[in-house]
């Protein structure tokens, strides 16, 4: 070895040499490791805010976004590094098992929103108004809003519709709460659509579209959500607009992308869209293990010896 030269002039056998510079070598790399390591740390709590979002499209990087209702599940989503955390109203569909999102109330979107912020260091948590916090006026939008922002500490609110609700829009943003917009497929209006299908398909529905969405930007929304339209429309949109689009069921074009979690990882099975991808299939994986609980239960092979005090 080459440090085998210093030997006759320092007397020192060549291991003991050896070690010591081995071990500067070995002291060097940790704290070189170590100030990567913290940077990269540093980066990953630093919290998303919509300045970051922003500057995300700016840059061409894309949003990463999906719904949480409770502590457990936000707290693996958010150490996944996600970026937006949807309370959804979807909660009514997944959590409550309501066929509609109608049904959900204010007080339970506070509910599943504080649990998720409780657990959320790093993403930016975003509530849905439910159905009828919102539609009467400005003022019930905004007594919403602040009812959530209070209760559940959450950092954004979202809602659906564009000319509809500018006034309430408006509204929350002057009480510096920041809005994200829902055109599309606005699963609140169900009943006015009566179908779950694509939206804004015809000309005059996408030209509606369009406007609603430099509206929503005009007014100050840091984003929207696009759900179910034709890729060519997201594309046009989101080209067109400053702030981000996120998509569901809108292509890739979209500045973002939104699923609902429970989808995502298999855990709702009838649920087949062909914008949806599984990742998971939690259904029969989670079904699998409680069947095994069970038969163990059952066989008295669980609690073991070692399983007991
Ligand atoms: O409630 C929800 O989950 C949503 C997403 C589908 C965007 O609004």
């Amino acid at each position: 070895m080459i440090f085998n030269i210093l030997q006759p002039f320092t007397g020192i056998a060549t291991d003991v040499i050896n070690y010591f510079i081995i071990r500067r070598l070995w002291h060097f790399c940790n704290v070189e490791c170590l100030y990567y390591l913290n940077m990269s740390v540093q980066k990953e709590i630093k919290r998303i805010t919509t300045h970051n979002l922003q500057a995300m499209k700016t840059q061409g990087e894309k949003i990463s976004m999906l719904t949480a209702y409770d502590y457990s599940m936000a707290r693996i989503l958010d150490e996944a590094g996600i970026d937006i955390l949807l309370v959804g109203d979807s909660a009514s569909n997944v959590m409550a098992g309501h066929e509609t999102t109608l049904p959900i109330t204010l007080n339970e979107m506070i509910y599943h929103a504080a649990s998720v912020v409780r657990a959320v260091k790093r993403a930016l948590v975003v509530v849905d108004l439910p159905f009828g916090s919102y539609q009467g006026s400005s003022r019930v939008a905004l007594e919403s809003t602040i009812r959530i922002m209070k209760e559940s500490g959450a950092h954004a609110v979202k809602l659906e519709g564009g000319a509809e609700v500018g006034d309430s829009v408006r509204r929350i943003l002057s009480a510096g709460v920041p809005v994200m917009g829902h055109l599309g497929l606005t699963p609140q209006s169900i009943y006015k659509f009566g179908t779950y299908t694509v939206r804004a398909k015809e000309e005059a529905e996408a030209e509606k579209l369009f406007e609603d969405a430099h509206l929503l930007q005009e007014l100050g929304c840091f984003a929207i959500v696009l759900e179910k339209i034709p890729a060519a429309l997201t594309k046009r949109v989101s080209e067109s607009l400053i702030i981000p689009t996120i998509g569901i069921g809108g292509g890739r074009d979209a500045d973002g992308q939104v699923l609902v979690t429970h989808d995502l990882l298999g855990i709702t099975k009838e649920f087949q869209p062909r914008f949806l991808r599984r990742y998971l299939n939690l259904f029969d994986t989670i079904k699998e293990a409680v069947g095994e609980y069970i038969k163990d239960v059952k066989s008295r092979d669980f609690p073991s010896e070692k399983e007991q005090y």
